[in-house]
């Protein structure tokens, strides 16, 4: 979709629609009264009538309203004034495109980037826009024969804005928002796919295909590099597989040569069965999106190069299946990680953190100035915070708070979970250094506690999205969850480095 900034008044938009606002009970928006006066009340006469409530989620699509230059005028009812937030924002934004892609007009120019928000500028107004409403166009119908073809899509999106002085920083935004919309877009179509394309070799393959395009550095270790690296911890999830592991690293460098770079690592289980610890089979066919880290890794350096951010980032993938079988690790096997530390096993289920601890060892080499890890890690994370809420434990309170604050700017939300030293003594093993689960009790913080005995050496902090990065049931399929959110953190970080 294309999309374009203007300012000017919305009676004057020649336009295949126009898009005004409604708050309940039937008031119009500020752009909504300039067209109601250009059109001599005839918005006006319809609310009296009852025509439209304002009711959140609500439209009434009119034709040749009389003194308006466009072929349609759309009213998207928003719901009180008073109880209209970031979510209302966002759901207006939605159902104006949604309902403007099926009402035939190939363009369309909305008046509600305007509409009062407290303390969300201009930006924030158009960056958002720019998301949802590739959000809302998005579909996954590849593997469909055959696609079901929206008879006149909407092609061109305007945003308008109320003063002219506003139009740099809402350019700026606009750019913003479609390059964290492309790179969402294609964390989810890599989710998406099923385990049976998205194998380690695919997502390889997509790594290759980012670094060809985007002018990026790209290194494949194979299970050779992994042995002599001493990753055995990573190489025991992979052995009941006969897909090969694959190790990716992906380096953008916007920054200068000599700056530390930030890593992120993505967790790429492409499909999680259990391994022996087998899963039960109700909803397996949703472990397909267990490299959902590893996508939204992705997604965020292809963010980041359009972008052209000013950093230098290492993203490091440790790729491969978990599967049961005749050479599949046993409960109770004992490994030694690449740190040195052995594990003792005593779940194959929870390969997360098994796949993890090396790739988070391997960073070291670069000298990172911090490390993020994204993974689905714990299905005790959903029970703890739902499907809102990403869980966030950090070694670090000041990456914390940067990483909750870029969550909260990009309505992509984490909550901290505590990460103290208490929590380690449930990793205790008889055999092993440590053991690689801590009972039921706290399970994703005693997963993040696992994860932080190899994050010693930087500043780390660790997102679990098994309750945010997919939804289950008729909506099933991936949300692209968390890549605004690491966007956010990392012009965040531009930002910074640029003052
Ligand atoms: N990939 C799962 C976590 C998960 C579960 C993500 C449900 C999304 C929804 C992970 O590998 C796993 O199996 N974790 C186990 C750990 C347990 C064995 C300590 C879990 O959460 O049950
Ligand atoms: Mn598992
Ligand atoms: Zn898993």
């Amino acid at each position: 979709m294309e999309f374009s900034i203007r300012s000017g008044s919305p009676e004057k938009q020649r336009s295949a629609c126009v898009v005004v606002g409604v708050f309940e009970p039937r008031k119009l928006s500020l752009p909504g009264e300039i067209v109601d006066n250009a059109a001599r009340g005839h918005l006006s006469d319809l609310l009296r009538r009852g025509d439209m409530e304002g009711k959140a989620g609500s439209t009434l699509l009119l034709h040749n309203v009389p003194g308006t230059l466009a072929d349609r005028v759309l009213l998207v009812g928003l719901g009180k004034e008073k109880e209209f937030r970031e979510k209302e924002f966002r759901s207006a934004i939605t159902t104006a495109v949604k309902t403007l892609n099926e009402t035939g007009g190939f363009d369309g120019t909305l008046y509600l980037t305007e509409l009062p928000l407290k303390k969300r500028d201009i930006a924030w107004r158009i960056r958002q826009a720019t998301m949802v409403a590739l959000d809302a166009t998005y579909r996954f119908d590849r593997l469909k024969s055959k696609k079901e073809d929206v008879r006149r899509p909407l092609r061109k999106l305007t945003f308008c804005v109320e003063r002219r002085n506003e139009l740099p920083a809402a350019e700026l935004a606009l750019v913003q928002g479609q390059a964290i919309a492309g790179g969402t877009a294609l964390m989810r179509d890599l989710a998406n796919l099923p385990g049976n394309i998205c194998t380690p070799a695919y997502l390889a393959e997509q790594a290759a295909s980012l670094a060809k395009s985007h002018d990026l550095g790209l290194e494949v270790l194979e299970r050779d590099d992994m042995e002599k690296l001493g990753m055995h911890s990573l190489l025991s999830v992979a052995k009941g597989s006969h897909q090969p592991p694959k190790f990716i690293v992906l380096k953008y460098s916007g920054g200068k040569s000599a700056e530390r770079p930030i890593a992120l690592v993505g967790k790429g289980i492409t499909f999680d069965s259990g391994g022996i610890s087998l899963k039960p089979g109700l909803e397996m066919d949703e472990m397909k999106f267990d490299m959902s880290g590893a996508a939204s890794v992705l997604g965020t350096m292809k963010a980041v190069a359009e972008m052209k951010l000013p950093l230098n980032v290492v993203a490091v993938i440790p790729a491969t299946e978990n599967m049961p079988g005749g050479a599949a690790s046993k409960p109770g096997d004992v490994v030694t990680s690449m740190s040195g530390q052995t594990i003792e096993i005593l779940n194959t289920d929870a390969e997360g953190r098994l796949i993890l601890c090396d790739a988070l060892t391997y960073v070291e080499r670069f000298d990172p100035v911090c490390v993020v890890d994204i993974a689905t890690l714990t299905g005790a994370c959903v029970i703890a915070l739902g499907h809102i809420a990403t869980g966030l434990l950090a070694n670090n309170d000041s990456l914390a708070k940067e990483l909750l604050d870029a969550g909260q700017e990009a309505y992509d939300r984490a909550w901290q979970l505590p990460l103290w030293e208490d929590y380690q003594e449930l990793l205790q093993s008889n055999f092993a250094d440590m053991a690689n689960i801590g009972g039921r009790a706290g399970g994703t913080i005693t997963a993040a506690a696992f994860l932080s005995r190899f994050s010693k050496k930087f500043d780390w902090a660790h997102l679990d999205i098994a309750g945010t990065a997919y939804r289950s049931g008729k909506e099933k399929g991936s949300t692209g969850r968390p890549v605004p959110l690491l966007t956010h953190f990392l012009i965040g970080r531009a930002e910074a480095a640029e003052s």
